[in-house]
């Protein structure tokens, strides 16, 4: 569902924030991403929902390859995303449900299905006795589920998650942690970035680790994909792909053709669950 082909990142200052890079994420999974404050954790889910663009490698999202994927076809993608941030981003001046409604707004549902499945996330997420509520009449924990509930509205492939306890006490923590490992027992793939080493270290979960751009771990490696329905193969591309062989081991060949194609500046336009918490 997700994979990253020998990915480079680089900013127009700086090291590269990411380098050559090599995972993939399967339907379904959690999966931490974890290592210190500036090891290229953001910059990963970025470049998932395109955000950014790899400077060399490949980026591969529910069959969207990040070489030929044009400005046009980044706010379908995106549709099938949910994000969520550490600062929770929501529209100061709309309620909790008017927030999650505004997600399916701007793709233009219908007003008769929006009530319906705006109540229908905000329950899930705990909130349905809030719904009227504005963000700052709402606790941290409370404000993240209600943008936990908006990335779900419309039943993304996948949750990513930057830092999303990050601005939490440890009891909001707790709640918003297991709210979404219930998601994904639910089926949706969950992506959490996190700096907290104690959280992940606790926990059994799939771990990408990062360090300084590296991907120095990946507790996942040993298994390889399974055929993915949005990656059927491609002749004479991923054909015989090799899933990487240990935790940590080097890349056996160097990155070449992958495609170097990142070139593509302007992928920030609003619109689909990522929404920038701001005008449509
Ligand atoms: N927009 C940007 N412009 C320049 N440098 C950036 C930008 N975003 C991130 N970086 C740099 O890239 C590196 C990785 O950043 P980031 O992915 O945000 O790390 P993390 O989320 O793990 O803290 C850091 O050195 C950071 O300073
Ligand atoms: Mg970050």
């Amino acid at each position: 569902m997700i994979r990253f082909t020998h990915v480079t990142k680089h900013y127009p200052r700086g090291g590269p924030a990411l380098d050559d890079a090599s995972f993939h994420v399967n339907r379904g999974e959690f999966v931490f991403l974890t290592g210190p404050s500036g090891a290229g954790k953001s910059t990963i889910l970025k470049l998932i929902y395109v955000d950014e663009r790899p400077s060399q490698g490949e980026v591969r999202v529910a069959g969207q390859s990040s070489v030929t994927m044009t400005k046009h076809q980044i706010p379908a993608l995106r549709r099938r995303l949910g994000v969520i941030f550490q600062d929770f981003r929501l529209l100061e001046d709309r309620t909790a449900e008017q927030n999650v409604a505004f997600a399916l707004e701007v793709i233009g549902t219908s007003q008769q299905q929006i009530g319906p499945k705006v109540a229908r996330v905000l329950t899930q997420v705990g909130l349905a006795a809030k719904a009227t509520a504005l963000p700052h009449e709402l606790s941290g924990g409370e404000q993240q589920r209600v943008a936990i509930a908006r990335a779900l509205v419309n039943d993304p492939l996948v949750l990513l998650a930057d830092e999303p306890t990050g601005n939490l006490d440890d009891r909001s923590t707790r709640g918003i942690f297991q709210l979404l490992r219930d998601i994904n027992a639910s089926g949706t793939a969950v992506m959490m970035a996190t700096h907290d080493l104690a959280l992940v270290k606790s926990l059994d979960f799939r771990t990408l680790e990062l360090n300084r751009g590296k991907l120095v771990f990946d507790s996942g490696a040993q298994y390889p994909a399974p055929a993915d329905e949005f990656d059927p193969p491609v002749a004479g591309s991923d054909a015989g792909a090799q899933p990487d062989a240990q935790p940590g081991a080097q890349p056996a060949e160097p990155p070449g053709e992958a495609g170097a194609a990142g070139d593509v500046g302007e992928a920030g336009e609003a619109g689909g669950a990522v929404a920038e918490g701001g005008a449509p």
